[in-house]
């Protein structure tokens, strides 16, 4: 298996999961991997983009995950290049190579592909409408994917968080109530956190089962980014008092947010046997951990 971005918070969450039984390949940008198992390559795919058709032509692996995105939907906003090119031309390569070494794609869009004006989940069948540049250049990757072989697979998460050093908003929270400071998330924007632990157990079970196709795969709970603070706070024992709730109106993002993009996750729950925690069972998961590591 290679994993594209195998220093991020979901490829090094699948590396520890998958390390035990898959012959582990991945590149990096600027971090690095803390397991010697995995046979790393470092690539800027913005400067370097013909190393990574070259590398899936020299190791054809069976599986491909591609974790790599801009993590900044603000900055996508601004700078159309980085997010045509790490979004959609370099992942146009990545797909065109892999059909030809024959192996399977496995990518990962976001819920930001949604306008956000629907009352209950998105489902598959919702047609996208993203309201930023991010969520457009996420869209368009999703159909390269997916037209480039039927072996191919999309998941779409959503606020993927875990006891992880790139878990932001659920370090800035708990961070945050931890120093005695206040946060103030929003309360006007909902989707349907995804616990990285999940996504990963899932990515296993679609390669384990030769799922194809496009899925969403998001955690149960839909909830606004103020009560996801709330139930954070409840499950480290922290003080919620210190959460205030702010609109988009009086804490303003550069790039245009949906309001509501809460995804239902069924279709892959029955194709796959794997069932998403709710918000309190993945808080609980995580919590244990920060125990197990402290
Ligand atoms: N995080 C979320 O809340 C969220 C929500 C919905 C959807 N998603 C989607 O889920 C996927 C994984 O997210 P994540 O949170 O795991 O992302 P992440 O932690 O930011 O990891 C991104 C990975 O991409 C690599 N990368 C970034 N820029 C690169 C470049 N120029 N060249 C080569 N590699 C580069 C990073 O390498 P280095 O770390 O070595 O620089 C890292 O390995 C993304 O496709 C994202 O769109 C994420």
């Amino acid at each position: 298996m290679l994993i594209i971005g195998g220093s991020g918070l979901v490829g090094s969450t699948l590396i520890s999961y998958a390390v035990s039984d898959f012959s582990l390949y991945a590149t990096v940008n600027k971090n690095e991997i803390q397991s010697d198992r995995v046979i790393v390559t470092k690539i800027d795919l913005l400067q370097e983009r013909q190393k990574i058709a070259d590398l899936i032509s020299t190791l054809r692996p069976d599986i491909i995950v591609n974790t790599v995105a801009h993590d900044s939907v603000d900055l996508c906003e601004t700078d159309h290049k980085i997010a045509d090119l790490l979004h959609v031309e370099v992942l146009q390569d990545i797909a065109k190579v892999s059909k030809k070494t024959g192996s399977k794609l496995i990518h990962l869009s976001t819920d930001f592909v949604f306008e956000g004006s629907k009352e209950g989940k998105y489902t598959e069948n919702d047609i996208p409408k993203p309201v930023n540049y991010y969520g457009n250049t996420k869209l368009l990757g999703e159909n390269i994917v997916i037209e480039q072989s039927e072996n191919n697979v999309v998941l779409r998460p959503a606020v993927i968080y875990g006891w992880h050093k790139k878990s932001r908003f659920t370090n800035w929270i708990i961070e945050t109530l931890q120093a005695g400071k206040s946060v103030n998330p929003h309360a006007d924007q909902c989707n349907t956190p995804t616990l990285v632990d999940d996504l990963c157990k899932a990515i296993l079970k679609v390669i384990e089962l030769g799922v194809s196709g496009l899925y969403n795969s998001t955690g149960k709970t839909c909830l606004s980014r103020y009560e996801f603070a709330q139930a954070l706070a409840d499950g480290f024992g922290l003080d919620k008092k210190l959460i205030k709730p702010v609109t988009s109106q009086e804490k303003k993002q550069l790039a245009p947010r949906p309001c509501r993009t809460c995804l239902d996750s069924t279709k892959l729950e029955k194709r796959t046997g794997f069932e998403f925690s709710d918000i309190n069972t993945g808080i609980s998961f995580i919590f244990n951990k920060s125990k197990q590591n402290s």
